[in-house]
C-alpha cells in the first residue's frame, strides 16, 4: 500500500518552483486538559505566494489535524483568521510568509480573548461591545412606508465615517490594545470605532445615546492613545483617530 507522502515530499512532487522551507511553530493550549501553553514546530515547504493560513491548513492535512483554527473567506473579508504571527496580531490568509523574512514564523491565538483550544478563540466580548454601542442607523422619523426611501447623503458627509464602515470585526485592534489586556470591562478599539462610525453619520440620530453609553468607567476615557489598535487593522481603519474625533463630540468640540 502507497505511504502518504510527508508534506515536504508531497510538495516537492506537486510544485516543482518550491525552493523554501521554513518552520512553522504552532501554539497547542487546550484550557481543558492543559496548564500551559506548548509549541509544536513543523517544517513546511513554501512558495513567494504562501500564506500563513495556508501553511497551518497543509500542517492539518498532513501532519496534525487536531491543530484549531478558525476561518473562512481566506480573503481577508470574514475576519476569522486573526492570530498573533511573529509577535504581531494579523490575519493569517492576508499575511503571506514571504513578507514575514524570517526562517521561522511563530503562530499564537490573538492576546486579550479567551482560548478555545490552540488558535480559535472565543468573540463574546468583542461582539457584546460591539452590540453595546448600537451598530446601526436610529432614526426618529416615523415614516417606513417605503423600504426603499433615500435619506441622502453628501461626498463630504460620507467621507466622515466611510473609512471605519470597512472594519470586518477581525479583533485584531483590540488584541493589540494594551488597556485590553489590563481592563477586562474595556469597551475597546473596536467598538468605539464603530461608535464613531455612527455618530458621524449624517443620517443618524442616535449620537446623544451612544456617547452616553461609552461615557463609562470602562468606556472611552480608559484609552491612553497609544495607537497600536490603528497600526495592526488590516481594512485601513484608524480606531485611534475615531476615538479622538468621539471625544470631541463630548467636549464639544464638535457637533
Ligand atoms: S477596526 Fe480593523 S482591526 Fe479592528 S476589528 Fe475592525 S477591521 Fe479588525
Ligand atoms: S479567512 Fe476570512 S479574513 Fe482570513
Amino acid at each position: 500500500m502507497a505511504q502518504t507522502p510527508s508534506i515536504a515530499e508531497e510538495k516537492t512532487s506537486s510544485a516543482v518552483s518550491s525552493s523554501k522551507s521554513i518552520t512553522l511553530r504552532i501554539a497547542r493550549f487546550n484550557p481543558q486538559k492543559d496548564s500551559d501553553t506548548s509549541f509544536m514546530e513543523f517544517k513546511v515547504p513554501v512558495e513567494k505566494w504562501t500564506t500563513v493560513l495556508e501553511a497551518i491548513l497543509d500542517v492539518k492535512k498532513h501532519f496534525d489535524h487536531s491543530v484549531a483554527v478558525r476561518y473562512s473567506c481566506r480573503q481577508a473579508t470574514c475576519g476569522s483568521c486573526g492570530m498573533v504571527i511573529n509577535g504581531k496580531p494579523r490575519l493569517a490568509c492576508f499575511t503571506k510568509i514571504s513578507e514575514l523574512n524570517s526562517d521561522t514564523v511563530t503562530v499564537e491565538p490573538m492576546h486579550n480573548f479567551p482560548i478555545i483550544r490552540d488558535l480559535a478563540v472565543r468573540f463574546d466580548r468583542l461582539f457584546n461591545s460591539h452590540h453595546k454601542v448600537k451598530p446601526y442607523l436610529i432614526r426618529d422619523d416615523t415614516d417606513v412606508s417605503s423600504d426603499t426611501k433615500e435619506i441622502l447623503q453628501s461626498p463630504e458627509e460620507l467621507e466622515q465615517f466611510i473609512q471605519f464602515s470597512n472594519c470586518i470585526k477581525c479583533g485584531l485592534c483590540n488584541s493589540a490594545c494594551p488597556t485590553m489586556a489590563t481592563d477586562s470591562s474595556f469597551v475597546g478599539p473596536q467598538a468605539l470605532a464603530q461608535a464613531y462610525r455612527y455618530v458621524a453619520d449624517s443620517r443618524d440620530k442616535g449620537k446623544d445615546n451612544r456617547l452616553k453609553i461609552i461615557d463609562e468607567s470602562h468606556g472611552i476615557w480608559r484609552c491612553h492613545f497609544a495607537g497600536s489598535c490603528s497600526q495592526v487593522c488590516p481594512k485601513g481603519v484608524d480606531p485611534a483617530m475615531g476615538i479622538q474625533l468621539l471625544r470631541g463630540y463630548m467636549l464639544g468640540f464638535r457637533s
